[in-house]
Order: C-alpha cells, then structure tokens, then sequence
C-alpha cells in the first residue's frame, strides 16, 4: 500500500472518532468530473502579492528544470544540473527572478514542495489542486539575494511527493526557470563597508542548513514532536563579519492546523484518543551549539486544501504559494564560531506535533580585506516563555484563552577591517488565541494574533545603524460541522487572515520604510464524503496594500465558485487608508467573540 494512503486512513480514522472540527481532514474535491472535457480552458489559480519591481532591461533566462511530477512520493528529489546563463551581457544583475510555472488536471491533494539549489532552499511552496477541466499557475520570487549560489555550476534539487492512482489522478507539469535582469546602469556604486553591513543585497556566501543529498524525501529536516531536535554541523571563514540564518518552516499533518489545536485535557477528558491536541501555541527555537539564538513564531499559512478546498480556487492563501521565510541575525554570535571548527544550528517546536519541515540557509558576509576577522558575544537576555492558559469547559463546550509573550535580545561585537561593529538584534512576540468550542464541539471560534518585531542595530562610536520588522499575522476561523451519517459532513467555514509587515531601515544618510497590509476573508460551505468535497461553494476576498518610498501597489480582489467577480488594482499611494488594520493593532473581534470571552 503506498504510504500517503496509510496516513490518509490514518487522519480519516482520527475524524471518525473526534468530535469537534472535521476542517482539519486532507480533501481534494468531487466537483465537475463528469464535465471533463478539452474545450474549457484551464483555470488560472494566483497568489495576490506585489509585481517584482524589475529594471527595464532584457533578462537572461534558462529553464532549470522541466518535469512531470506523477508518483513521486518518497523518491529522491528530482534533479537537473544548474548552469549559470552564459549569453548574459552583464553580471551585475540588479534583479534575479525564480518562476515556478505549472498545470494539472483531474483529482489531487495539495502538495508541499521545495526547491533547492546547492542545498540551498530557494522557495517553499505547496501545488494548488486541480479541477477536471485543469488548472495552471505561476509562482515568481526574488531570488536575488541568491546571487552568490546563482554564479557557479549546482545541483538543482525539487521534491514534491505527489501520489497518482486510480482516484488522485492529478499529474503536476512542471517548469522551473531563472531569469537575471542586468541593471540599467552599468555602473556598479559599491557602498562603504560599514553601510553594507545592514544593507548588502546578497552576501558572500550561502551555507545551507539543510539535509545532505542523498535522500528520498525532500532536503529539510523533519520535527517529529515537542522533544525532537534536528542539528545540521556548519563551518564558516575565518574572515566574516556579518551573518544571517533564514529559515524555512512549513507544518502539517496534526499541525497543520495549529491554531485550533486544542488542549490536551480537553482531549482526555473527552476520550479523544488521537485527535490533535498539544494546544494552539507553536514556537520554533533556533539554536547555535546548544544555545538559544532566536525564534520563529510562524505565520499560519493555509495550504490549497485546507479548511475548504474551495475557498482557495482560483485565489490562493497568502503565502501558500511562497511561504514567507524568516531572518535571524547571528552576527552578535560570530565571535564563537569564527575559529575554523565546526559548529552546529539546531531546530526544535515547542508542543509540535507530527510534523514540521524546516531547514535554513546561512547568509554570510566576508571581508575581503582580511584574513581574520574576531568578535565576541557580550550579553544575551532570553526571556523564559511566559505562557497563561486560562480555560473553562463542560464535556465538549467551553472557551480557551492562551496568552505567550517572549523576548530574545543578543549584543555582540565584531572586529573587522572596517571597524569594531556593535551589533543588538532583539526579537519580541506577543501571542493570544481565543478559542470556543460550543454545541457540543460541532462549532469551534479561533481568534489569534501573533506580533513579531525584529531589530538589528549596527553601532559604530560615531554612528547607529538600524533594521526594523515589525510583523503581526492574524487568523481567525469560525467552523460548524453537521454529522450527515454514512461517512459524510456537512461543513460552513469563514475565515481571515491577516499578514502585515512595517519595515524601517536606517543607514544614517539613507532611511527607507515600507508598510505592507494584507487580508484575506473567506466563506465556504461544503459536503464531504470520505476525502471528497462533492459539494459546495466557497467565496473569497482579499484587500492587498503596499507601499514604501518609491513604489506602491494595492489589489482588492474577490472570488465566488472559481470566478473573479472584482478585481481592482493599482499603483497609488494610500497612506494606511484602511485603518481596520494597522500595524500592531489587533483585528477587531467580531460580536460573537465578545459574547464568548
Ligand atoms: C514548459 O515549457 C515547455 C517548453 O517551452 C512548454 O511546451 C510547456 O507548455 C511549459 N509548461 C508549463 C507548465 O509551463
Ligand atoms: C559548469 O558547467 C558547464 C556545463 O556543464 C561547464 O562547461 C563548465 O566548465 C562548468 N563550470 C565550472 C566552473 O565548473
Ligand atoms: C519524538 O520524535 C523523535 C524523532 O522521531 C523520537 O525519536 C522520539 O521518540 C519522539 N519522542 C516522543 C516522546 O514521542
Ligand atoms: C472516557 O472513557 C472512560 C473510560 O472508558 C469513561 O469512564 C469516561 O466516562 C469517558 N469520559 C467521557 C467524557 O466520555
Ligand atoms: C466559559 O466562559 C464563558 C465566558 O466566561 C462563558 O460564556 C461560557 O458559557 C463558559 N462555557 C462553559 C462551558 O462554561
Ligand atoms: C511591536 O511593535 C509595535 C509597533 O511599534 C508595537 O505596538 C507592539 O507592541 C510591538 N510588539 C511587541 C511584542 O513588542
Ligand atoms: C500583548 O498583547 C496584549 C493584548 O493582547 C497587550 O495587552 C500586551 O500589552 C501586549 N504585550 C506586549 C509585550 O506587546
Ligand atoms: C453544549 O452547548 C450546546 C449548545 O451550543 C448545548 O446544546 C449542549 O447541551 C451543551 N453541552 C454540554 C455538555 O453542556
Ligand atoms: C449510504 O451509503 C451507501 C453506499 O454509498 C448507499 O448505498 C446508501 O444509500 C447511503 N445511505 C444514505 C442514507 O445516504
Ligand atoms: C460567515 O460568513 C457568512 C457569509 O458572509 C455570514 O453570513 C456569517 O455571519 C458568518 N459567520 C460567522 C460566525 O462569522
Ligand atoms: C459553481 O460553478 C460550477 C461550474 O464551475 C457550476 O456547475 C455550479 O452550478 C456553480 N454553483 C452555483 C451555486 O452557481
């Protein structure tokens, strides 16, 4: 039996017996099968984001990779040798571009996948699921910050597990190419030394923290439980002065929806043996030999599949075709791993359940004027998880309030041939989740709100240089679930998510500042039968609004039964025009919550 179809019984056999929210099973749809035909053309699918902003000039292109991903769960990552463009009329490209472009047709899950190139993950991103009549879609990323892998000969490495049978019968087409726009100015202006400690495109070097090839499955490192732990040995120049871990999360199977895990007595208090419990509070914790250097409170991306499949057809959750990646400054800890030996990054989930894939890729920046650079880590003040949990609850009904704050605050010099460089990146989160469960666990409310703010000073006797990222991700769900006997449910779903992000970056002569605000309501009805919606309506609406010094570009856009019914777009700057959702503040809570809290 192929494995995938062991774990699809195994999560059909944990609803059977798990009363409360049946959202979490894998579906793929039932709809129009019997209106296969070759006369309707594909449906396009697309993740609302902002277009990259590129040069006027005319890219080099090669196609990476073209395959055909039918049964390839559990095989070896496919594999093409990557060679860098040779017509290209310049190699100070000012923008680098992945585009991931594909079709399918028929009847398939969502699928997570990754591409890797020298180890080095470049995009994280799950398929969107097919419909009879097809579907295609593009995904494009920046991918400039790359450049130093993008310059010489790799291995290009993609894993997607894909299942085909006599019912998943969804084969994924796929192309991979890489396009370098030369910069309209071919003069390159390098900036000082010291300026580029903060604001440097790419750095010099790109050590991945990934799993080493050979392997039948993809490149990332697989966290099993709350207690696991993978670790990755890394060594690093002697001569670096800056360096920044970027890490890659994605969670599924009794994780993937995290946000409504529920507590663990509740479950056993209500002999839900097996159902995905551990509470809705994640936290990924990176570590250096053995030390905390910084977290990831992740953004809940919602895959192509999840909640309701029909939500996300044709406009796709944000992030689930480009999942966001987080940076961690590790340069206030460069001092301990600048002596020529090995040294280990760490990753572990505070109450993971199965399973979380994560790998990271090490930014590292190197002074070119010396052989030996040196540093030292001056303080760090972790604070320990403050964690409230506070619940009341009768059987199946009752209502959880899970309060986290944290805060991580590293300083460290580095002495390098411009200087002695202080440097302090503070992390601080804030995290609620309310959670009802009523009529008797049919009905469950999440509301939750993850602030996460970054900064990184860079001082200089004379001179602060400063990064800000001050991010605050919101989900909200409402589901009500209806028990229609004989194996199927009916399920009415309303969503939100919210992903906003202020940056502010601060080079003393040069400051820039970008906000970005972007919402995604959904509504969605179906009726499932085993794994199969064979109904259903799902609509969707998303507001997208970005802005920084010289660019702007908004979206409003909404979907209902697989049509674009508005769509709006633009480039004018409205400064923070829709104030229902602003930076730090949290999403309104609807009527309902206030009635439950
Ligand atoms: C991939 O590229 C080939 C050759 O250019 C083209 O025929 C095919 O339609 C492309 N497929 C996708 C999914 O873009
Ligand atoms: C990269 O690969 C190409 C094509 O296989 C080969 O001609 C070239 O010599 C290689 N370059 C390096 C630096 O190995
Ligand atoms: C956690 O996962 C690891 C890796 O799969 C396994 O070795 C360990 O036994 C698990 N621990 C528990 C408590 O299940
Ligand atoms: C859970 O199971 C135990 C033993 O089977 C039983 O005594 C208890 O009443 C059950 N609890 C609930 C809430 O059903
Ligand atoms: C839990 O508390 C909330 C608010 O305090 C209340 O509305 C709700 O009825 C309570 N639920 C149960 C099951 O007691
Ligand atoms: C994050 O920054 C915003 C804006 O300055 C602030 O309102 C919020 O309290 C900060 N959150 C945390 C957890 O520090
Ligand atoms: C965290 O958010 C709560 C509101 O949910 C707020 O009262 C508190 O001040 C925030 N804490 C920090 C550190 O921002
Ligand atoms: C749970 O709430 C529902 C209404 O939402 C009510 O009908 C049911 O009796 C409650 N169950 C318990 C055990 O209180
Ligand atoms: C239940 O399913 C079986 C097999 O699919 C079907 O024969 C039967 O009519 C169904 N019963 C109801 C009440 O829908
Ligand atoms: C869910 O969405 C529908 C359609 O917009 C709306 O009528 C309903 O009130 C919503 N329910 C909740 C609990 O948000
Ligand atoms: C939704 O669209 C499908 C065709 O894609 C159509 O068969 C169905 O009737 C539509 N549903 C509604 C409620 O209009």
């Amino acid at each position: 039996m192929p494995p995938t179809i062991v774990l699809l019984l195994l999560s059909f056999s944990l609803i059977a017996t798990s009363k409360p929210t049946t959202f979490r099973q894998h579906l793929s749809t039932d709809t129009d099968t019997t209106t296969t035909t070759n006369t309707i053309p594909p449906t396009t699918y697309f993740e609302v984001t902002k277009p990259i902003q590129l040069p006027n000039t005319k890219p080099c292109s090669t196609l990476v990779l073209h395959h055909n991903f039918a049964y390839t769960y559990g095989s070896p990552p496919v594999s093409a040798q990557y060679t860098p463009p040779s017509n290209c009329p310049s190699n100070n490209p000012a923008k680098i571009v992945l585009e991931w472009s594909a079709t399918c047709k028929g009847r398939q899950f969502d699928r997570i996948f990754g591409v890797w190139l020298g180890g080095v993950e470049l995009l994280r991103s799950c398929t969107a699921e097919p419909r009879a009549t097809g579907i295609e879609w593009t995904v494009k990323k920046d991918i400039t910050r790359y450049y130093p892998l993008l310059i010489a000969n790799q291995t290009l490495s993609v894993y997607l597990g894909n299942i085909v049978d006599a019912t998943y019968t969804g084969v994924y087409h796929v192309n991979i190419s890489i396009h370098f726009y030369p910069a309209e100015n071919k003069k390159i202006t390098k900036m000082p030394l010291h300026s580029e400690q903060l604001n440097n495109q790419w750095a010099d070097l790109i050590i991945p923290i990934s799993r080493n090839l050979p392997l039948n499955d993809g490149l990332w490192f697989e966290i099993q439980n709350s207690t696991d732990f993978k670790l990755k040995q890394f060594r690093i120049p002697q001569n670096a002065y800056r360096a920044v871990l970027e890490v890659y999360v994605s969670f599924h199977e009794n994780d993937e929806f995290w946000p409504t895990n529920v507590p663990n007595e509740y479950v056993l208090d209500n002999n839900l043996t097996g159902y995905p419990g551990n509470g809705p509070f994640r936290e990924v914790v990176v570590s250096l030999d053995g030390g905390v250097v910084g977290a990831v409170w992740p953004f809940t991306v919602v895959y192509t599949g999840g909640v309701n499949p029909l939500l996300w057809r044709p406009i796709s959750g944000i992030g689930s075709f480009d999942l966001p990646t987080y940076d961690i400054e590790i340069t206030p800890f460069l001092g301990t791993v600048l002596d020529g030996k090995s040294h280990d990054f760490g990753f572990s989930v505070t109450n993971a359940l199965n399973v979380w894939y994560i790998d990271a890729n090490l930014h590292v920046w190197l002074d070119e004027k010396s052989d030996k650079t040196n540093g030292k880590l001056l303080t760090q003040n972790i604070s320990p998880l403050h964690v409230s949990l506070v619940s009341n609850y009768t059987g199946l009904n009752g209502t959880f309030v899970t309060k986290v704050t944290r805060s991580i605050k590293s300083t460290g010099w580095v002495q390098a041939s411009h200087g002695k460089i202080v440097t302090e990146s503070t992390q601080e989160f804030n995290y609620s989740n309310i959670m009802v469960m009523a009529e008797n666990g049919d009905s469950q409310i999440v509301n939750q709100m993850i602030e996460f703010n970054d900064s990184v000073y860079a001082k200089k006797p004379a001179s602060v240089l400063s990064k800000e990222s001050l991010k605050l991700f919101s989900f909200y769900i409402y589901s009500d679930t209806e028990d229609k006997g004989n194996g199927s449910y009916a399920e009415v779903a309303n969503i939100t998510l919210g992903f906003n992000e202020k940056k502010v970056v601060n080079l003393g002569s040069k400051s820039s500042s970008s906000v970005l605000q972007n919402l995604q309501n959904g509504q969605g009805s179906m009726l499932v039968k085993g794994n199969l919606v064979v109904s259903g309506l799902g609509s969707t609406q998303q507001m997208y609004n970005y802005g920084d010094d010289e660019f702007c570009y908004f979206r409003d856009v909404s979907s209902w039964n697989y049509t674009i019914i508005y769509d709006k777009e633009g480039h004018t700057c409205s400064k923070s025009k829709n104030s229902r959702f602003v930076i730090g503040k949290p999403l309104p809570l609807t009527a309902r919550d206030r009635h439950a809290i």
